[in-house]
């Protein structure tokens, strides 16, 4: 299979130049520039490799650079943004940092006749963030674009086939950015776009009817959309020698964890256990506080109970978790921060006792993992579900987690996700929820004083979840989850909606 190497040097948008790509049909995967070598890359095969984005400057010592032999590996490069600096600077050119040549949001960019840019206006519109620019391209190098305030907005190397460019063309503001990364990978890369769900679907089948044959597998069933793709995939290439955990561990949403055992046991017919944890889980639990822990400890908790559901079954082999690429990505595999553990990676502990550790979904993003749970046949309401974390409510639970808490939350969220389902929106928003706060105020109910909690609601809207903006819902939807709340759910004197998008905060609240 064809495929193209996202050379990751800390920029914000690494994952959509990647999504970008994958969605022209070619396969491409992002790694950190500090974690493949030149000798690596050549063996890998890679039809061509983008250099991202990054936050820094390439004179700052501390800014990631990479071994210049890379430009003369017979591989075309586009090196964006900060990989266009960085390009530039490897070869001898000059990169400046003149306030007055700053450029950001959309820019008006004048194109040259050149193969990045067929079917591209010579005017159009594209997305700059940038402070430094490159004053003097590297001597084989010549100017394609320019802007009023940069110089050089794009130059290439014909020879090579190396380009840069000081624009995002992976972002939706840039008019023609696809076309210049269809052109790219196309034209100048020669891929002709293999990368098709089928094949993947039934190359993974196949994989891993080879590799796991005879041997006895495990799978953690959370009956989330990644973990039931998973399941159902493996199910096919393994059969009954699979069975899914699903663990219960107390902070599912209201009537889910009977919604899952009969979903799996009686549709699919996949051999599941269900684990009724709470009270184990709980105890655990009780007096801790602090988000990362919370999260570590049900992590690890969870990896207990599946080796004492393994050792129920005889030796089992392998354990197989539904993690996806923005959970690898956002625990920290690169250079990038820490942001949360997602419990399925983050949290592992290191004396695992499976033989192998199996991740079929691994690369994929989220809306390629629903295609695919889509082509497997997985009901449709499985697979537009909105996602729901594996440490369950205990991240939307703010201070330490009691069972009474949890009833509490249960009972606001599942009216709030009730009104917002009879509202009759066309379109959903992506996710919903409610989160439980410690925080109590004053409130008047009849003729007494209340002094309850506060709940708040959130509803996001994304394509990808790394990135959200907080959902307008109707005001009257909004009311009515209000009312109810406030009447029926004890314990709770005030609801608040929270219109904070994604960055500067994260979907869940811990
Ligand atoms: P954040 O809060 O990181 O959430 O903006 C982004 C998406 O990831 C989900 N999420 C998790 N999923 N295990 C999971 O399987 C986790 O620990 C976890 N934490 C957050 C979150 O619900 C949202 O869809």
């Amino acid at each position: 299979m064809e495929k193209i190497l996202i050379l990751d040097f800390g920029g914000q948008y690494n994952q959509l130049i990647a999504r970008r790509v994958r969605s022209e049909h070619v396969y491409a995967e992002i790694k950190p520039y500090n974690r493949i070598s030149v000798d690596e890359i050549k063996k890998e095969g890679y039809k061509g490799i983008i250099f991202t984005g990054g936050p820094h400057s390439v004179y700052d010592p501390a800014s990631p650079h990479y071994d210049p032999s890379i430009l003369n590996a017979g591989i075309p490069i586009l090196g964006i943004c900060y990989g266009d600096q960085l390009i530039a600077f490897m070869e001898n050119g000059v990169v400046s940092s003149a306030d007055n040549s700053s450029e950001y949001g959309k820019t008006t960019v004048n194109l040259s006749d050149n193969a990045l840019f067929r079917n591209v206006p010579e005017t159009n519109i594209c997305w700059m963030s940038h402070s430094d620019f490159i004053k003097t391209p590297p001597a084989s190098f010549k100017i394609i674009a320019y802007t009023d305030k940069c110089p050089c907005a794009a130059m290439y190397d014909e020879k090579r086939s190396i380009y840069g460019v000081q624009f995002h063309p992976e972002v939706t503001h840039t008019e023609h950015g696809t076309q210049i990364l269809r052109n790219f990978v196309f034209d100048i890369c020669g891929c002709c776009g293999d990368w098709k769900m089928d094949d993947f679907i039934d190359q993974s089948i196949d994989k891993y009817r080879k590799q796991l044959e005879g041997k006895k597998v495990i799978l953690a069933l959370s009956g989330g959309v990644d973990s039931s793709v998973a399941a159902v995939l493996i199910h096919k290439a393994v059969g009954d020698n699979l069975t899914c955990v699903f663990v219960d561990h107390g902070m599912l949403r209201k009537d889910e964890g009977n919604l899952v055992e009969q979903t799996f046991s009686s549709k699919f017919g996949i051999n599941l256990i269900r684990v009724n944890a709470e009270d184990r889980f709980l105890s655990k639990l009780a007096g801790v506080t602090e988000p990362e822990k919370k999260r570590k400890i049900i992590g690890e908790e969870f990896i207990r109970v599946f080796e004492e559901e393994a050792s129920k079954l005889g030796k089992i082999h392998v354990l197989v978790q539904g993690t996806i690429y923005p959970d690898v990505i956002e625990s920290g595999s690169g250079d990038s921060a820490v942001i949360k553990s997602h419990h399925n990676v983050g949290g592992l502990p290191e004396n695992i006792m499976f033989d192998e550790l199996i991740e079929p979904l691994r690369s994929l993003f989220k809306d390629e993992v629903r295609e695919i749970g889509t082509r497997l046949g997985i009901p449709h309401e499985l697979v537009w579900r909105q996602p729901f974390p594996g440490p369950g409510l205990a991240v939307r639970i703010i201070g330490e987690i009691t069972k009474e808490k949890l009833d509490t939350l249960r009972e606001a969220d599942a009216i709030f996700r009730e009104e917002i389902s009879k509202s009759g929106q066309e379109v959903l928003p992506s996710q919903y929820f409610a989160v439980l706060t410690d925080m109590r105020s004053v409130g008047v109910m009849g003729d007494a004083r209340t002094y309850g909690k506060t709940i708040v609601l959130r509803a996001v809207k994304t394509d990808d979840f790394m990135t959200a903006e907080w959902a307008r819902l109707p005001f009257d939807v909004l009311e009515r989850a209000s009312n109810r709340i406030t009447n029926e759910v004890k314990g709770i004197s005030r609801v608040v909606y929270d219109i904070t998008s994604k960055p500067p905060a994260t979907v869940e609240w811990e």
